[in-house]
């Protein structure tokens, strides 16, 4: 990597009291500029706690939207604006107010993958990592529309045995993952344990050894006495767990296992950002008033 890149980077960051955040999907040379690298949950927990005056989300939109929501006296930078995330996009405000019409009285989970507008009609968010927390902490009578990944949906239902009314959206990095593809692989690797993101197919988390978020993936390895694991999810991740576990070795069962909007981020972006104060992400007062409700109601589960 280029030093003067580095270099500046740094001077910057002081100058503007910035931290870093990086999602593990990221590329690997943002991971390593990083103050911190975390899953969804932890992200959202560090933006809201840092004393930094900037921070520089190095993520998706929505990650740095909420980032934002939480800490409104912040500046919350993306270094580069076109990284959305698909699946946030595929709820959309006005189709869900008319699904809340249709049941009133049921209670409104959304994935921290959502935009802010659709979490001002959410009653609590949840990421991956705490979904079946989120879920159970509502009462068995109450109906529940969960928004927007039905992946993560499904694995809900069998884990907390409650039916709820899917939204069908899904992530187009992890739905392409086939259970052939991990089967073919397993017959290579036959004594790997397979770890998969909820966001995967039915089909996938059927035959997993363990399902986990980003975080969890990596807390699993460290505590596992296995040495090769199938991992099902994107491949940012490998960067993480191969830098930890030198001894172990992880295998992708699918090349698709990429995310074109986590590797949009490049080095020069958040050099950019940090010169020019820019792209910042802000959400109006009116909707951040409503957006944190949920989102604050989700950081207060331990
Ligand atoms: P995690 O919450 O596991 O970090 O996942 C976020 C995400 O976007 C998965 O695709
Ligand atoms: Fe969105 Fe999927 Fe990319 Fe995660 S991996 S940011 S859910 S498109």
């Amino acid at each position: 990597m280029d030093n003067n890149i580095l270099n500046e980077i740094n001077d910057l960051k002081k100058k503007r009291n910035a931290v870093i955040l990086s999602h593990f999907y990221q590329r690997p040379e943002i991971q390593g500029i990083a103050d911190f690298i975390g899953d969804s949950l932890e992200l959202s927990r560090k933006a809201a706690d840092t004393k930094a005056d900037v921070v520089v989300f190095c993520g998706v939109h929505f990650m740095a939207e909420t980032a934002s929501i939480l800490s409104p006296d912040k500046i919350v930078l993306l270094p580069n604006i076109g990284a959305g995330c698909p699946m946030a996009e595929m709820a959309d405000y006005e189709g869900l107010k008319k699904l809340k019409e249709e049941h009133p009285e049921a209670c409104i989970v959304s994935y921290v993958n959502t935009t802010a507008d659709v979490k001002t009609l959410s009653d609590i968010c949840c990421t991956s990592a705490n979904a079946v927390k989120v879920v159970n902490t509502i009462p068995r009578d109450r109906e529940i529309i969960f928004v927007p990944d039905k992946n993560l949906g499904r694995y809900v239902e069998k884990m907390t045995g409650r039916k709820l009314i899917l939204w069908q959206g899904y992530c187009n990095t992890h739905n392409k993952l086939t259970v052939e593809e991990v089967l073919l692989t397993k017959e290579r690797y036959p004594n790997a344990k397979v770890i998969a993101h909820p966001e995967c197919r039915e089909e996938v988390l059927d035959i997993a050894d363990g399902v986990f978020s980003t975080s969890g993936m990596i807390k699993y390895v460290g505590e596992s006495e296995a040495k090769e694991f199938i991992i099902c999810t994107e491949d940012g991740i490998l960067h993480q767990l191969q830098r930890k576990y030198l001894d172990k070795k992880f295998i992708l069962p699918s090349n698709k296992l990429i995310c074109p909007n986590m590797k949009k981020t490049k080095i020069e972006d958040v050099l950019y950002s940090l010169s020019n104060m820019k792209p910042e992400v802000r959400v109006s007062d009116d909707v951040r008033e409503k957006a944190i409700i949920p989102i604050k109601r989700m950081l207060e589960i331990k």
